[in-house]
């Protein structure tokens, strides 16, 4: 006879825990086991008391506000805990009417038949991006009515003042690749998006490279030999920022891109500053999201509209999914992303990007349809 597991279905609320049971091998013996309060005093005294009958205990629950402490909970104390899905739960048809009682009932049988579909459970780092992004929400509430009043006063000074001074006013939208992860992509981001922005006829598009590695700055020399010279690039002097931002909206460009150092630093706050969207590449891995987690603070105090690209992204690799799920049930990861692929490195070698050397290739579409996703977030955050 196989070892008894006994699942249990919990159906979670802010304040209580419905507790339902399932024994291995039976058919229909799911019974309520009760209502607790829902913290981890109560919960431990049920698993104690359940650990008494012997055999193993699986619980589940389902996805929601509560989030994963019971989980953790769960599985520091050695036991198996899933959590599920809730548009994953098969129902039966007609079955409209829920209860508590009936949830944990039907988690539990569920469980036990093996009809369950776990969500990926994030570490407390990707929590850590979690709360970041309820600050981001509340952040860009305001940012968008601070961005509506200077829409507005554009439109006035324009209608009524038809040579008016329109110093400090700008169109032109700046956007800040940034990670302090070195590596992360930037370089290759930064010039790809710039090239993409201006070959789909959104320019004049400028670059400028804040790196002292100058990465970006020597791609556009390169480039600059072949005889390309879009998109632009100019020098930003680091002691003023915002006059020098300012002069290249009123010289017409539309877009800047700032490619940035990997580090946290003084200068990045400056830049973020500016920017009307951080843009910050990441390679999906456990350990660029750790590293990601130290240069959130400098970006929550920015208080700009942020939003991740998923670069360097290899189709088969598990943990590029489950960090990649992670990010996006968070709802900042663009959908388009940069997969890894030789073309974006060797181009870039020569002050080329994918988009002329294959024009219609996978690349070029890849980075065509970050830039259009892009250039939707930034009109959306003004609208
Ligand atoms: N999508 C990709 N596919 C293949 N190679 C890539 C891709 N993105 C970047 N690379 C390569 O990875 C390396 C690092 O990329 P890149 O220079 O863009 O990163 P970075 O974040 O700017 O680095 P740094 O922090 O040093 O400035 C380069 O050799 C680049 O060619
Ligand atoms: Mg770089």
């Amino acid at each position: 006879m196989g070892k008894h597991i006994t699942f249990i279905g919990l159906d979670v609320h802010k304040e209580t825990i419905t507790v339902a049971l399932a024994e291995s091998g039976g058919r229909d013996d799911v019974r309520e086991y009760g209502r607790i309060a829902n913290t981890p005093e109560a919960l431990t005294r049920v698993v104690t008391k359940l650990q008494r009958v012997g055999g193993e205990l699986r619980f589940c629950y389902e996805a929601g506000p509560c989030g994963y402490g019971i989980q953790r909970q769960l599985t520091a104390a050695g036991h198996g805990c899933v959590v599920v899905a809730p548009s994953l739960i098969p129902r039966k048809p007609g079955e409209r009417i829920k209860t508590d009682r009936r949830d944990a009932v039907n988690l539990a049988r569920l469980h036990r038949a093996g009809e369950l579909t776990a969500v990926w459970v994030p570490d407390p780092a990707h929590e850590a991006i979690r709360d970041l992004v309820w600050t981001r929400e509340c952040l860009s509430a305001s940012y968008r009515e601070r961005e509506n009043s200077r829409f507005l006063l554009k439109e006035r000074n324009s209608l009524f003042h038809e040579n008016g001074n329109s110093d400090n006013i700008t169109f032109m939208k700046t956007i800040v690749i940034a990670n302090q992860k070195g590596g992360s992509g930037k370089s290759t981001t930064a010039v790809h998006l710039a090239a993409a922005a201006e070959a789909a006829g959104d320019g004049p598009v400028v670059i400028s490279d804040t790196d002292p590695q100058g990465t970006a700055a020597d791609w556009f020399n390169q480039r600059k030999q072949s005889g390309i010279e879009t998109p632009r690039y100019s020098e930003l002097s680091l002691d003023d920022l915002a006059g020098r931002v300012q002069a290249l909206d009123q010289a017409g460009a539309a877009y800047l891109f700032i490619d940035t150092a990997p580090s946290i630093g003084a200068v990045n706050a400056d830049l973020f500053a500016l920017a009307d969207l951080i843009l910050i590449p990441l390679n999906p891995t456990p350990a660029d999201l750790r590293a990601l987690v130290k240069g959130l603070p400098l970006i929550r105090e920015s208080g700009k509209p942020f939003q991740f690209v998923l670069t360097r992204v290899r189709p088969k690799l598990r943990n590029n999914d489950g960090a990649a799920m992670a990010l996006g049930a968070l709802g900042l990861v663009l959908s388009s992303r940069m997969h890894e692929r030789v073309i974006y490195a060797e181009t870039f070698a020569h002050g080329k990007t994918a988009l002329e050397t294959e024009v219609k290739g996978i690349a070029a579409q890849e980075i065509t349809a970050l830039w259009h996703e892009i250039r939707e977030k930034l009109e959306r955050e003004n609208s």
